[in-house]
């Protein structure tokens, strides 16, 4: 365990007694730096890594009280064991409510301080692994993960399970909510990579200058800010997967030393000059018309070729045909069951407005859609009420602008807005005949002759009986 520790920080004012921690630490084996107050120790913590500090509680200048809460403000997480000369209850308590983590004594016997050491290695130890789990961000993807039978969807599992063994590169391209990440994740999930680590990077969320080092890693001081050197995020995936989201928001100049990365592997950090060389599979995935990013020069067209060995292409939700039925009742279900509802089906109107929605948010529109359906819900189907109001949009197509509407002849014009009269208010009536003919204040065999005349042809049962 000690190997993998950083070191130890030991501050004390007094020479005899710094070495002699020092020594008896060495000797147990872990790498220990000394400072000889707590001034220069809170200038070492801001420029290395540690895994815990013990201190004097007398120092010259900053006394070791003041430095415990100096550093419970700047280092929360690193430990502090402290020295005190006696054991008075009313010590102890000053330390521990200054922040240190233990506290022991003098005279002490060199095993409790051991003791106390080895107890911070362990805690430190826990916390890089919780911090590990969860940078893993291990994805739950798999093939079964991926909803829907329609042929490009069956197309698009059948790539992945192709392309996941090999080490392609691969851009995903398609519209926002199209499941570009859960195929980034499934490729993952397939590929001999698998135990390795899945990194994934939103190149849009991540202010530019940051990005490079975010990604590259910088030395010491090479930026303001830069106060100790820092490993990037493709150094850390060695072996395993990085999948640049949103690749389309990258700057030019990064976008340059991207490509040099993917030529040959290499990359050096910022303002570093060493050349570091790491083996780690690329997956990037945009929804920017990427074909009108080139000509704009936003985005090289070399780097393009170099990603685009391999290109997924989601379609559309609205071209998935019977998929978004299949999708529906499988959010439906996830949805009801987490929040413990008896609700199974969806009504037949229910099932209509969802096919003939365009679907612009595409499969997270769906799954949000279902979701607020659910909450909504009294019944024990699905009702079209409790579906967003996008009853109208989808019915009306394009939406006719005021200009549209005052084209053409005065027939015309009136049979145009006959037809928005009559799909508005059926729109509010959720398409049942006889509120709409109610609230149009018309008998309901002249709202079916009239939407009959206007070409209204409503989908399911509302029209055709
Ligand atoms: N075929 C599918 N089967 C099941 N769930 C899906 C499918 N496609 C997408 N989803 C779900 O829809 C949501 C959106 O998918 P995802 O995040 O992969 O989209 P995206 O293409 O990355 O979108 P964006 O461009 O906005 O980042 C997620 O909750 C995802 O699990
Ligand atoms: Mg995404």
């Amino acid at each position: 365990m000690k190997d993998t520790l950083p070191p130890m920080l030991i501050v004390d004012d007094e020479k005899n007694m710094r070495s002699s921690l020092e020594t008896v630490m060495h000797d147990e084996g872990y790498d220990v730096v000394a400072a000889e107050s707590a001034e220069m120790a809170l200038e070492l913590v801001g420029e290395q890594p540690f895994f815990m500090v013990i201190t004097d509680a007398r120092l010259g200048g900053m006394s070791g009280y003041d430095f415990l809460k100096e550093m419970a403000k700047r280092s929360p997480d690193l430990p502090v064991l402290m020295i005190t000369a006696y054991a008075t209850p009313k010590l102890a308590v000053e330390a521990i409510k200054s922040g240190a983590i233990d506290y022991l004594a003098k005279p002490f016997a060199p095993e409790e301080l051991l003791h106390a050491v080895a107890r911070c290695g362990e805690r430190h130890q826990l916390i890089q692994e919780n911090l590990a789990l969860k940078n893993a961000q291990v994805p739950s993807f798999t093939l079964e993960s991926i909803i829907g039978r329609s042929d490009g969807i069956e197309k698009i599992k059948d790539l992945v399970a192709t392309v996941a063994k090999t080490n392609a590169t691969v851009l995903i391209l398609g519209e926002s909510g199209t499941g570009k990440e859960l195929i980034a994740g499934a490729i993952h999930t397939l590929s001999d990579r698998r135990a390795e680590s899945y990194t994934r990077i939103n190149c849009a969320a991540i202010p530019d200058q940051l990005l490079e080092s975010e990604l590259f890693g910088h030395e010491k001081g090479s930026f303001t800010g830069a106060i100790r050197s820092k490993t990037g995020r493709m150094q850390e995936a060695d072996g395993g997967t990085v999948f640049l989201d949103e690749i389309g928001d990258m700057s030019r100049p990064l976008q340059a030393k991207l490509l040099r990365f993917l030529e040959d592997g290499t990359f050096t950090r910022v303002g570093g000059n060493v050349e570091l060389k790491v083996d780690v599979r690329l997956i990037a995935a945009t929804n920017r018309d990427i074909v009108s990013a080139i000509r704009n020069h936003q985005f090289r067209e070399d780097l393009f070729h170099r990603l685009n060995v391999v290109q997924f292409t989601p379609p559309a939700l609205r071209e998935r045909g019977d998929d978004i039925l299949l999708l529906a009742n499988h959010f439906l279900s996830q949805f009801a069951a987490t929040m413990g509802k008896p609700i199974r089906e969806f009504s037949p109107e229910a099932v209509e407005i969802m096919r003939n929605h365009h679907w612009p948010g595409n499969v997270r529109e769906l799954r949000n859609a279902i979701e607020r359906s659910v909450i909504l819900e009294q019944g024990s189907h699905i009702q079209s009420s409790s579906l967003p109001n996008f009853k109208v949009e989808s019915q009306l197509g394009s939406t006719d602008t005021s200009e549209q509407l005052s084209n053409g002849s005065y027939e015309e014009q009136m049979a145009r807005f006959e037809r928005q009269i009559l799909l508005k208010k059926l729109a509010d009536n959720d398409f049942q005949m006889e509120p709409t003919a109610l609230a149009l204040q018309m008998p309901e065999h002249e709202l079916k002759f009239r939407m009959h005349q206007c070409q209204i042809h409503l989908p399911g049962n509302a029209l055709d009986h």
